[in-house]
């Protein structure tokens, strides 16, 4: 690599650089190290050097790069990684939620044939090319807010011909997008209507027919089920996530929404991460806090649905890793604002800074199974992002309305 790929950014008032803090457990203002008139040096895609602004600058005195002033004062923090959203999807469930808010329940709606089944059908009926341009404009929105990585699951496909064409489409959003997309294959969402046969037979027919598909064309190493009354048994996820570990891929699990058991599946399969969490209880915690299995938070969909939060102050209490994502779907969170509802899961949990920054930073690149960013320091990915302040605290303060004025994926300014 030449030096002309050499770069300067900075100064910024205070650098929040995340580096050295735990993977679990709960954490502290006072243990994040905060840098001020701070500088990043990044040569290509990645962090060369954090630090002091004029140090940096002196130590690079003789070489070919280039500065990217800051003139206003800045927080710089690691770019946001949004790591569980169904962002590829068509149609409106503005029916849903106004049902959902004249007392009928999300699981009464979907047994009535809407829900999650509504959107499959629109999205079954949108073209690739569609669902391309409408997952576009929702990840212009994610750039706005910070987010340098986001986790798209597909879901709303339920055959072999409309999941390949949704893993399809967020390949191709994956291959110009400006920020890190991340497919997963969300394939046994709920078992389609018109499936003949029963649950074991659907997660066969995935497991025989789209898997060797998905793996010829590379489309994703990762897979999801909704472990849940209405959508898949107990007996029948541990089944799958079994036979799609031996396969070699990377595991997650929608569990313990409304009722629970899908954390416990997530533990022994040795999933990534286990998402949602809201009736989690005593047991359910102290396991998920033994386990490497991360607990991410969905504040989004309870924010939907209107149910407790994830319990995310005992979950991080017993010493589980928590992320926080924005579940950004049309049916329970289509808000899409992760900072927004990180910050009411903080006001609502009693989080410190410090643990919600981690849950949309390093815990949540851990979910992913990447280490190679959310910090800023040495080796990492150059994706930061500044927000127009001198104190780290107005972030969550502002409850998402404080937004980046400056965006940076791989070293790259983006917005
Ligand atoms: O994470 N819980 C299951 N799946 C999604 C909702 C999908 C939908 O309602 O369309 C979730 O909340
Ligand atoms: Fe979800």
């Amino acid at each position: 690599m030449s030096n002309t790929q050499i770069k300067l950014y900075g100064p910024f008032t205070q650098l929040v650089s995340l580096k050295n803090l735990p993977l679990k457990g709960s954490l502290k203002d006072d243990q994040i190290d905060i840098i001020k008139n701070a500088g990043i040096i990044a040569h290509g895609s990645k962090i060369q050097a954090v630090g002091d602004f004029e140090k940096l600058n002196a130590q690079l005195k003789g070489k070919n790069f280039e500065t990217e002033y800051i003139q206003e004062p800045t927080v710089v923090v690691p770019g946001f990684i949004d790591a569980h959203t169904h962002i590829c999807f068509d149609g409106n469930r503005a029916a849903d939620f106004a049902s959902r808010n004249a007392g009928i329940s999300y699981q009464e709606i979907a047994a009535a044939g809407g829900g999650i089944w509504s959107s499959v059908t629109h999205t079954r009926n949108a073209t690739k090319k569609r669902l391309v341009s409408l997952m576009n404009k929702r990840i212009q929105q994610l750039i706005l807010n910070g987010i340098t990585t986001v986790e798209i699951k597909s879901g709303y496909g339920l055959s072999v011909e409309h999941e390949i064409k949704m893993l399809q489409a967020i390949a191709e959003v994956k291959k110009k997008s400006k920020i890190n997309v991340v497919p997963t294959c969300l394939a046994a969402h709920i078992k389609p209507k018109d499936f003949d046969g029963d649950e074991r037979a659907y997660l066969d027919m995935i497991l025989n027919d789209l898997v060797p598909l998905v793996k010829n064309e590379d489309l994703t190493n990762r897979f999801d089920i909704f472990t849940e009354e209405n959508a898949f048994s107990i007996e029948g996820s541990k089944y799958y996530l079994k036979a799609l570990k031996q396969k070699g891929f990377d595991l997650t699990i929608h569990g313990d929404q409304f009722s629970v058991g899908g954390s416990k599946v997530a533990v022994e399969c040795g999933a990534l991460s286990v998402d949602h969490l809201e009736v989690s209880g005593k047991t359910e915690i102290e396991m998920i806090a033994k386990s490497e299995t991360i607990a991410m938070a969905l504040p989004g969909a309870s924010l939907g649905i209107g149910c407790d939060f994830t319990p995310a102050r005992k979950l991080l209490d017993a010493g589980a890793s928590v992320a926080i994502a924005s579940d950004w779907n049309p049916g329970s969170a289509p808000m899409g604002y992760l900072l927004n509802q990180a910050s009411i899961l903080a006001t609502f949990e009693k989080l410190s800074t410090a643990e919600v920054l981690a849950g949309m930073t390093f815990r949540a690149a851990k979910a992913l199974n990447y280490t190679d960013r959310g910090v800023l320091e040495k080796g990492k990915r150059a994706d930061f992002q500044m927000f127009p302040t001198q104190d780290y605290r107005d972030i969550l303060y502002h409850q998402g309305s404080l937004r980046p004025s400056g965006v940076w994926c791989g070293g790259k300014r983006i917005r």
